[in-house]
């Protein structure tokens, strides 16, 4: 099967395109209109009620079923079973009159089976060796199950953590927003789309969704053209550069125009600029909702004007807009060369991922693959690589089992499976999931007495998200839980060990999609807990679960270490007690701003300069306008240092490089992981430029007492930027600072000058 598969990458341009000339000459109106709409195929519970879905989980399954038999249906979502898989595969290749088959697409998001960190931990992983192995794991256990395709990456930029979807992405940064996109990109796809247990990568959403007004899921987003081609465009670029075969429109205006719909985003900037090639889907029901958006008048207009901007396929729960097009097509407001356009794209997807050779698959083999051990190990150093230690005062960590005697592990996420996992994952096996204590527990035997109190309830959200339909999604609210006695039971515990570790963070229903904050605390009575437990005078470690940074003020005074686990995936619990122990040493680093409070979001640290440069760390009269945690910041368990930074050429010509080099020693007295990360700055030319902007970084490895020197290049790649006068990419003759070192607060630094050419 692997040499067929194999065999089919060879498959050429000419062969694909004449398979798909002759399916079109016989395919109707309503075939072709099928082949662009793809079907959420729910198997919920009876009692589901959603009326926001537009959902009637009785007739929905079937009405589905009734459009494959009749061959007008050209995908399916959000099946993950394998005999599910075959049985509709087999009704749509057999109700289809050239036996078209289906892609089955699924938010293949941080695992299928085997739970990665969240997208966000592994962006603080700053090793896209580590992004592409978990993605290439993610997509062997789902082409195993018969999945062809992830909802993923979400490479939006995102800058507000009010913004529920920043645990999706790579946060702020675009260069390591490129970067964590590329390796995703590469390991869902391999070589090529239709290699090996790979599936099509589908980054989204396209494009300025993390930027919605207030932070608020699905509102309105404007943003400059200056900021899309400097911030939110590069990670797309990178990732249609990287192959990826196809992308995802975003749901809301995006300066007042509904995305799904936007000429400008899809003609001009995603197929005319970056000459992408593969086919666009569009977000959940999008293409209906641009009679919602009133941009469109009707789902006949709104079908017509998705097809137009070439949108080749729609998403749809029910009823979709691009049914309509056979008529669209017959009015004129739509154009028969679109229609195939799109159908072309789709059918050349299919070709490539074989399926009109191999439709089915071995269901005995699924089992096999998503039962392979070697994942959860891959997903556990994935978690211990993605970790950030935020804190260490007074060298805490790593705790030594030796000389402990016992250890009270407090708060109700310590202990929660579902929690550990985190959110946009609906495949877990919650029996194979290791907690933080149970990780512990399992790690120190008998050798440690481990105590564990919740201490309080689980928080609950104010408005319940759509996700909380999918059962045991919400933390439950135990019954007969008396608060203070519990309270007081946790501090007990904390009194009599020898360290304490608080688990505290968000429930992971508080974060991801329709999930958004006003707030940046940690909910329910976490801090109070917290406080209770730093009160005792037992030394405390605060494992923090997040996607988005939580206010730590207090903790960050108060609390000597505190190590970010993120939600840490399927053996996160043996990560965090590896970390915590000393097997490994934590070395992920920010990717985003940690701000003090909500009230300075959004934060970043590549921001430009004012006119009063002096007093930036005061804008606001009642709190420091600094960061937290500053982006890039992470520490380890050894003590790096930085020295000897120097450019090979004090000046260069507009198409020359400069090779950055840097020494970085390991002083501490054990091996440990730095990311050691280059800024730049462009002290003046036609546009005033950030005061900071990576443009490289590496992790590395080095033991105690040893040094290395690293290079970088630093190019025309590196120093241009899209220039709002000029509308255009521009590279000033100027002199460019650098600094390297360990966060974006990187002291040591150089200069070079920028010739014109
Ligand atoms: C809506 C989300 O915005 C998108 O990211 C996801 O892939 C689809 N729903 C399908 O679940």
């Amino acid at each position: 099967m692997v040499e067929e598969q194999t065999a089919r990458l060879g498959e050429t341009d000419e062969a694909i395109r004449s398979r798909i000339d002759e399916l079109l000459a016989g395919m109707t109106p309503a075939e072709k209109a099928g082949q662009l709409i793809q079907y959420f195929y729910f198997r919920l519970p009876g009692d589901v009620e959603n009326p926001a879905l537009g959902l009637d989980v009785d007739t929905q399954p079937l009405m589905v079923e009734a459009a494959l038999g009749r061959g007008e249906a050209g995908s399916l979502l959000f099946v993950t079973n394998p005999a599910e898989i075959n049985r509709l595969q087999r009704l749509a290749v057999e109700g289809n009159r050239f036996g078209i088959p289906v892609l089955f697409g699924f938010d293949v998001i941080h695992g299928l089976r085997t739970i990665f960190p969240v997208p966000i931990a592994m962006a603080a992983s700053w090793d896209p060796e580590t992004i592409e192995r978990g993605q290439a794991v993610a997509a062997r256990e789902s082409r195993a199950v018969g999945i062809h395709w992830a909802f993923a990456p979400m490479v939006d930029i995102a800058r507000d953590p009010r913004w529920g979807r920043i645990i999706e992405g790579a946060g702020e940064d675009p260069f390591l927003g490129a970067v964590v996109a590329v390796a995703q990109v590469r390991g869902f796809q391999g070589e090529k789309i239709g290699a090996p247990e790979r599936i099509i990568a589908g980054p989204k959403h396209f494009a300025g969704y993390g930027n919605a007004l207030g932070g608020r899921d699905y509102d309105e987003v404007n943003l400059s053209d200056y900021e899309l081609w400097n911030v939110y465009f590069p990670p797309f670029r990178a990732a249609i550069e990287a192959g990826a075969g196809n992308i995802m429109t975003a749901y809301m205006d995006l300066n007042g125009i509904p995305a799904t719909g936007n000429r400008w985003l899809f003609r001009d900037v995603l197929r005319d600029t970056f000459g992408f090639q593969g086919f666009v889907v569009s977000d959940a029901n999008a293409v209906r909702n641009l009679v919602t958006h009133e941009f469109a008048a009707d789902l006949t207009d709104a079908g017509a004007r998705a097809i137009g901007v070439s949108m080749d396929m729609e998403m749809a729960i029910a009823d979709p807009a691009y049914a309509h097009l056979p008529e669209a097509v017959d009015s004129g407001a739509a154009s028969q060369e679109a229609v195939d356009a799109s159908v072309r794209r789709v059918l050349e997807a299919k070709i490539k991922m074989g399926l009109f050779d191999e439709p089915y698959f071995d269901e005995d083999r699924a089992r096999e693959v998503l039962g392979d051990p070697a994942h959860r190990d891959v997903a556990r150093t994935a978690a211990e690589r993605a970790a950030v230690l935020l804190r260490n005062e007074g060298d805490v960590l790593p705790l030594d089992a030796a000389s402990l005697g016992s250890i009270a592990v407090l708060g109700p996420l310590a202990d929660s499976k579902r929690d550990t996992l985190g959110p946009w994952c609906f495949d877990f096996d919650l029996d194979e999931t290791v907690t933080v204590l149970e990780g512990l527990r399992s790690k120190v035997g008998d050798a440690v007495k481990i105590d564990y109190a919740p201490g309080i309830r689980p928080a609950q959200r104010r408005f319940p998200s759509m996700f909380d339909m999918f059962g045991g999604n919400a933390p439950e609210d135990p019954e007969n839980f008396d608060d203070d006695a519990e309270l007081q039971r946790a501090a007990d515990l904390a009194r009599e060990a020898d360290v304490a570790i608080v688990v505290a963070g968000e429930w992971q229903n508080m974060i991801g999609e329709a999930a958004s904050r006003s707030s940046l605390e940690l909910p329910g009575r976490q801090l109070e807990l917290l406080q209770a437990v730093v009160e005792t005078g037992t030394p405390v470690v605060l494992l923090v679960m997040n996607g988005r940074p939580l206010d730590l003020r207090w903790a960050a005074e108060r609390v000597p270490a505190i190590l970010d686990i993120w939600y840490p995936g399927t053996s996160g619990g043996s990560a965090a007690a590896n970390l915590l122990f000393g097997d490994v040493s934590p070395g992920g680093k920010l990717p985003f701003t940690w701000p003090r409070t909500v009230g300075q979001v959004p934060m970043v640290y590549s921001h430009t300069l004012s006119h009063e440069p002096e007093n930036q760390e005061r804008r606001y009269w009642d709190e420091e306008s600094t960061p937290l945690f500053p982006f890039g910041h992470g520490l380890s368990y050894g003590s790096f240092s930085y020295s000897n930074l120097t450019v090979d050429r004090d000046a260069i010509g507009p198409d020359e490089a400069v090779s950055v080099s840097v020494e970085v020693a390991n002083n501490g007295d054990r091996e440990a992981d730095e990311v050691v990360q280059l800024y730049i700055h462009q002290r003046y030319g036609l546009s005033s430029r950030p005061v900071r902007e990576l443009k490289g970084f590496q992790r590395i490895s080095l033991g105690a007492g040893k040094s290395r020197t690293l290079q970088f290049g630093l190019g025309r790649a590196e120093l241009s930027y899209w220039n709002a006068a000029a509308r255009d990419w521009v590279l000033d003759a100027s002199t460019f600072e650098v600094w390297v070192g360990g966060d974006s607060t990187a002291e040591l630094t150089t200069t070079f000058q920028v010739n014109a050419g």
